[in-house]
């Protein structure tokens, strides 16, 4: 038996489980996402999770599939049943199943799957060594804010990392660092400044960068948020990125240039720690 899997309010084995050909998620990537991670068996920051799902759901004029409490109910069954101690619960909202025509379908119930996934978060090997990033042109649509499935420009730029021999890599637009391609970007100045991009329809509004940025201010480390550029980043002292699953992990080099002195530098490690210990403290 495999993992046991959620579809539409039955828990079955993942090779028993069924989505319809004609789901929307599947033709038209007309779907909404949310991963939160799940430490010593409990989720992270999930209230986030769910408050951002809401704003992806209505900017697309989606019906909420169930109520906060049934979902959250799922997940953890989900993560009882499958003995889930570390990693994280995907979870994922379309349109549901209709013959195949471009406009919305009336009276279409929305379809909700989840699954669980094993994941080393804390013990991460990445976050101890850093990451190598390209630059890659972000390809992206126009509503990176809402929290879509159209996941094959991500997809696309982590294959170009992983050619060019690295683990990862950060888009740009109009010569500016949007974001990784699942993750929030960071640069840190010569003088201790926390930089990262403004929020807009340009990147996603990350529930972990939400964060980073609350413990930052309550450490009374400056934050700025704007534009920045990859030669500014080069130039900088430290780099990292956040997302549920990375939490933040330092990024050690760009385009092949050494970013410091090539190590998770002290301010990042700092806000990992501080990031760490509120996650645990939060499930105490
Ligand atoms: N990705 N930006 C993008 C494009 C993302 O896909 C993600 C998350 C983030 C960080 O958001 P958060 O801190 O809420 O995880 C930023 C998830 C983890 C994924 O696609 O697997």
């Amino acid at each position: 038996m495999g993992r046991i899997v959620y579809v539409n309010g039955e828990y079955v084995d993942e090779a028993e489980a069924k989505i319809s050909v004609f789901d929307r998620g599947f033709l038209f990537a007309d779907a909404v996402y949310e991963v939160s991670s799940v430490l010593n068996g409990q989720l992270i920051d999930n209230n986030g999770h769910l408050t951002r799902l809401h704003r992806s759901l209505n900017e697309l004029s989606l019906d909420a599939p169930a109520s906060d409490a049934e979902i959250e109910t799922a997940q953890k069954a989900l993560i009882e049943k499958n003995n889930l101690k570390e990693g994280l619960v995907y979870l994922q909202v379309s349109r549901g199943a209709a013959d195949r025509a471009f406009h919305f379908p009336e009276n279409t119930p929305t379809s909700l799957v989840m699954f669980t996934q094993e994941l080393n978060v804390i013990n991460s090997p990445a976050a101890e060594k850093g990451l190598a990033i390209i630059t890659v042109p972000d390809i992206r649509w126009g509503r990176r804010d809402i929290k879509t499935v159209q996941l094959l420009a991500p997809s696309l730029a982590k294959m170009a990392a992983k050619n060019a021999g690295a683990d990862d890599a950060w888009m740009e637009e109009n010569g500016y660092i949007t974001e990784g391609s699942s993750n929030n970007a960071y640069i840190i100045t010569q003088d201790g400044t926390i930089v990262t991009r403004h929020l807009g329809n340009e990147i996603l509004a990350g529930i972990t960068r939400k964060a980073i940025v609350r413990l930052a201010d309550e450490n009374n480390m400056k934050v700025e948020e704007r534009l920045f550029t990859a030669d500014e980043a080069k130039a900088a002292a430290e780099a990292f990125i956040s997302s549920a699953t990375t939490f933040v992990t330092a990024v050690v080099s760009l385009d092949g240039q050494q970013i410091g002195d090539g190590k998770p530098g002290p301010i990042t490690q700092k806000l990992r720690e501080f990031y760490i210990e509120e996650a645990l403290a939060s499930i105490q």
